[in-house]
């Protein structure tokens, strides 16, 4: 059964006892609901470490007050028992409550507000990962008759200090979600600081995610090799790696939100898939200019009901800049709205 840690300190006093006894620790970063693309990151980080760490914690920092947040899906105990049932099994699960800067947060407030109305504590049912008020510490929290909770110090979002990748946030899901990876950087740097993991897994679904982390771990990485610094930990981090994506056997990419697709709209969703795989192939057969298999995919998302989130799809791999031609490897990026379910999805094709 893994321990599960709640408390930083004792989550940071943990690796650093680990590691002093010669233990490489590996980490999975999630935000729960765990399906088959997070247990195959943890099968993978046993083959780089010798103790395995998941977080789960819901990152309000990563959504905005129109996203889904307060219907994020969870389940902590199910989520165990996957762990538990999973060969290799993991050392510790840990859970924070709240990483936040300070307080309660006002996100929570906001969304509340907007997307809760008299559902009192609906997102804490749900979301039992999240902030609330009991666990509040500098703040007065009032909470106001339409269930809502409110924090009279705090205005804001929760974090004073955040970390941006700035090039690479741009593009793709960064124009939809435009504080949505400053939000992940934030809460991964956090996160990385106190588990001081030796390596850290993410999956090649969310592409611009994966390359963010690493490009983040490449350039604070040097510094911190550069300037040697004295303390218990020499380097940032050793390595961040990307694994494969995990799909479902109709092809469709596991994630924790495709529970909320009706069977029809998961039968339409299928397109992305196909109609990627199709470009790949045309690829692999010749075709080069970027716009024709763009409009294969699209034409095919469409006609199959998907609404088109973004559509400067083929991107290099690494600068995850717009080609108009394949002559190196790019990477098909694609997000699609199926009903109120926002999905992604991409392919490599090595140019
Ligand atoms: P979450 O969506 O829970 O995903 C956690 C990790 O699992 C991410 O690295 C994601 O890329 C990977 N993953 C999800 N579905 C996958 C699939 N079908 N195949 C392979 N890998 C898959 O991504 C997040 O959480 C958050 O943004 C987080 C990094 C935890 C920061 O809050």
């Amino acid at each position: 059964e893994p321990l599960v840690i709640t408390d930083k300190d004792q989550m940071r006093n943990w690796s650093r006892a680990m590691r002093s006894q010669g233990k490489a620790i590996g980490f999975v970063p999630t935000m729960g609901y765990l399906h088959q693309g997070h247990l195959s990151l943890i099968r993978e980080a046993h083959e780089h470490a010798d103790l395995i760490v998941v977080s789960i914690y819901i990152n309000p920092g990563q959504f905005s007050p129109t996203e889904d947040l307060s219907t994020y899906p969870s389940d902590f105990d199910g989520d165990i028992q996957k762990l538990m049932a999973f060969p290799g099994g993991v050392d510790v699960v840990f859970h924070p409550h709240n990483l936040y800067d300070y307080g309660i947060n006002s996100v929570m407030n906001n969304y509340q507000k907007l997307q809760l109305g008299n559902q009192r504590s609906q997102s804490q049912v749900l979301n039992p990962g999240l902030p609330h008020k009991t666990n509040s510490k500098n703040c007065n929290v009032k909470e106001e008759e339409n269930g809502a909770v409110s924090c009279e110090e705090e205005k804001g979002i929760g974090h004073e200090t955040w970390v941006r990748v700035e090039k690479l946030e741009k593009g793709l899901c960064g124009k939809s979600r435009p504080i949505f990876f400053r939000g992940v950087a934030t809460i991964v740097t956090k996160l990385f600081n106190i588990v001081e993991p030796d390596i850290a897994m993410f999956g090649k679904k969310d592409y611009q995610q994966w390359r963010i982390i690493q490009r983040m771990y490449n350039r604070l990485q040097e510094e911190s090799k550069k300037h040697a610094w004295e303390g218990p930990r020499s380097r940032f981090i050793y390595k961040v790696i990307g694994s494969e994506v995990v799909r479902d056997d109709d092809g469709l990419a596991m994630s924790s939100r495709n529970v909320h697709l009706s069977r029809e709209e998961r039968k339409k969703a299928l397109s992305i898939n196909r109609s990627l795989l199709r470009a790949k192939s045309a690829a692999e057969k010749g075709e080069i200019d970027c716009g024709k298999l763009r409009d294969l995919v699209i034409q095919a998302v469409n006609e199959a009901g998907g609404r088109i989130d973004y559509a400067e799809q083929i991107v290099d791999q690494e600068s995850l800049e717009a080609v108009e031609q394949i002559n190196a490897p790019v990477v098909f990026c694609l997000a699609a709205w199926f009903g109120k379910v926002r999905l992604i999805d991409n392919m490599e094709i090595d140019g």
